[in-house]
């Protein structure tokens, strides 16, 4: 389905000020022209999707959103080809972890085509800021908000989606580096029946605490292990996790409920599955990880997500000294993982799993 979007153009940031914030844009802080708007209400459904000059947004202060917490948000990029085309990588599995978390959330879902749709609207108006630079992309950030004026306790009326987009360079300010982890002791992230497996802003702000735990230690990312077993692996802060045993198999914790299906997650299983590795998603313990480590079972770990994609972990640390070093810590299986996915991202692969849509030119 076509979806007619209403647009008002914003006055473009003037070019020198525009190539200036994508010479080295880093990851969140610099935004396009535009933003998408889309309204949401119980009696009326979807509204016409608009395109509004980026500003902030004016919210009553009784809106749900800032009592009960009801937001949820995705990520993509879109990239730009070396055929100048622009692309976006599994938009459509975004979108359907959107409604997943829209469910948990009790917010309404979205079409999947007009999550798509919106997501495309927004690159085509602001093409121009689509960097062309080694490894960077326009970051996509979608999110939803119940914006119902009304304190009672139960599922908005109203809402708002909206698409905003970022150029985005090399996630942490080291790029590609192994990081290390910090193995929180006193925090979980989620448990069973909660909102793990849903990508909203209280699952982050939760984890807020613990990830500056993490920095004071030294740890550029947290691990949270499950609330019932504390040697059980759930995800990182941000991101999920695999092992590498030295035969090339990946280890990675099940979807259970808990942790968040990503989409860089699910194609790295694809791309490891295609080359003929083994892909084991199970329960995965840090007892597991100390003694594969240390008898050269494991050789690499890495953590993965969207704005990150793929990055080599050097170590896992917590308290009491305890320490688990990776043998391999920029291993052969992790690069190579990353290089492929890069790859077909970026256009220089070819793509056989037709993984890539197109933005059409405006
Ligand atoms: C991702 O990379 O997929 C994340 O969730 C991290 C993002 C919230 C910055």
């Amino acid at each position: 389905m076509a979806y007619e979007f209403k647009h008002t153009a914003a006055t473009p940031t003037p070019e020198s000020e525009r190539l200036e914030k994508l010479k080295n844009p880093g990851f969140g802080t610099a935004f396009t022209d535009h933003m998408v708007s889309i309204v949401w209400e119980k009696e009326t459904g979807w509204q016409q999707p608009e395109v509004l000059p980026y500003a902030p947004i004016a919210i009553d202060p009784a809106s749900a959103v800032l009592h009960y917490g009801q937001e949820i948000f995705e990520g993509l990029k879109a990239y730009r080809h070396p055929d100048g085309r622009v692309v976006t990588f599994r938009a459509e599995r975004n979108a359907a972890r959107l409604n997943h978390s829209a469910n948990r959330l009790a917010l309404p879902e979205i079409p999947i085509e007009l999550f798509i749709a919106a997501c495309h609207e927004l690159v085509k108006t602001d093409i121009d800021w689509v960097p062309t630079g080694e490894d960077q992309s326009l970051y996509l950030r979608p999110f939803m908000i119940a914006d119902e004026v009304f304190l009672g306790v139960r599922s908005a009326h109203r809402a708002r989606f909206f698409v905003i987009a970022s150029p985005a360079g090399a996630y942490f300010p080291n790029g590609v580096k192994p990081i290390s982890l910090w193995l929180s002791g006193h925090y979980n992230r989620a448990g069973k029946g909660g909102t793990g497996s849903a990508k909203c802003g209280g699952n982050y702000a939760a984890s807020l605490n613990p990830t500056d735990e993490a920095f004071a230690q030294g740890c550029q990312q947290v691990l949270f292990t499950d609330a019932n077993d504390s040697d059980r692996i759930d995800e990182l802060g941000g991101m999920n996790l695999f092992l590498v045993r030295h035969d090339g198999t990946l280890i990675t914790p099940e979807l259970n409920g808990n942790i968040l299906e990503g989409v860089t997650r699910a194609s790295i299983i694809e791309l490891a599955r295609a080359r003929g590795l083994r892909v084991e998603e199970r329960p995965v313990t840090v007892s597991e990880w100390q003694q594969g480590a240390a008898d050269g079972s494991i050789q690499e770990a890495f953590a993965c997500g969207t704005a990150a994609v793929v990055v080599p972990i050097a170590e896992l640390r917590g308290a009491n000294d305890f320490v688990i070093t990776l043998p391999q810590p920029s291993g052969e299986v992790t690069m190579s993982l990353r290089e492929e996915l890069t790859g077909i991202q970026f256009g220089t692969r070819p793509d056989p799993h037709g993984w890539t849509t197109p933005v059409e030119a405006a």
